[in-house]
């Protein structure tokens, strides 16, 4: 009753904000050409869930997501729309009455939390505000009370602590919106976008 599957063979995991079915489509191309085939969209968006659903049927051997879920009803929204996975940036009893663990990464930031999560049998945590709540630091003090877990940090991640944190044994993986923050996104920067992917995906084959 985990979802490693979710984080499983992947490094770094994409977070958009995105409001634009052809500009997600656009986007999802860079991410694919870059080895990047597992994909968050955040709900924060009127068209999250359309975007969602365009990857979806676009990219059929991508693993999309959506994040940025605090409701039940968002949840299952995000399950009609075809996200493979979805993420949380905490955990409630409503979300956990009624998320399919195998898919869900409920988020924690305190020891208290992620012991919680690992008593109703949750072993993949979403850390999250990574950087603000101490970095590879708190993760390294939490790791040692706290066996059993793998976590998923994201908030203030980018290409420059990316090493740090992918270092560390208890994390599986990382996110974030550093590849394509918003603001690039509305202003159609795709190059930039495109050369922060390829800039990514050097890194990585040398972590
Ligand atoms: C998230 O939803 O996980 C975070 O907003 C991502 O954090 P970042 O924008 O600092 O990368």
């Amino acid at each position: 009753m985990d979802a490693s599957n979710v984080v499983a063979g992947h490094r770094v995991i994409p977070v958009v904000v995105i409001n634009d079915r052809r500009k997600a489509l656009k986007l999802g191309e860079l991410f694919l050409e870059a080895g990047m085939s597992c994909i968050e969209v955040t709900l924060r968006t009127a068209n999250a869930l359309g975007c969602i659903e365009a990857m979806v049927e676009e990219f059929p051997d991508a693993k999309m997501g959506a994040g940025s879920v605090v409701t039940p009803d968002q949840l299952r929204a995000a399950e009609s729309a075809g996200a493979e996975f979805v993420v949380s940036p905490g955990a409630s009893a409503e979300l956990i009455a009624a998320a399919d663990s195998t898919h869900w990464v409920p988020g924690a930031a305190t020891a208290s939390e992620i012991m919680k999560l690992r008593g109703a049998g949750y072993r993949t945590v979403k850390f999250f505000p990574a950087e603000l709540l101490g970095g590879v630091n708190a993760i390294r003090a939490l790791s040692e009370p706290i066996a059993g877990i793998q976590l998923f940090p994201t908030g203030g991640i980018s290409e420059s602590n990316l090493s740090e944190y992918l270092g560390l044994e208890r994390v599986a993986c990382v996110g974030g919106s550093w590849l394509a923050p918003k603001g690039d996104i509305e202003n159609d920067r795709w190059s930039d976008i495109q050369a922060r992917c390829k800039s990514l995906q050097r890194t990585l084959t040398s972590i």
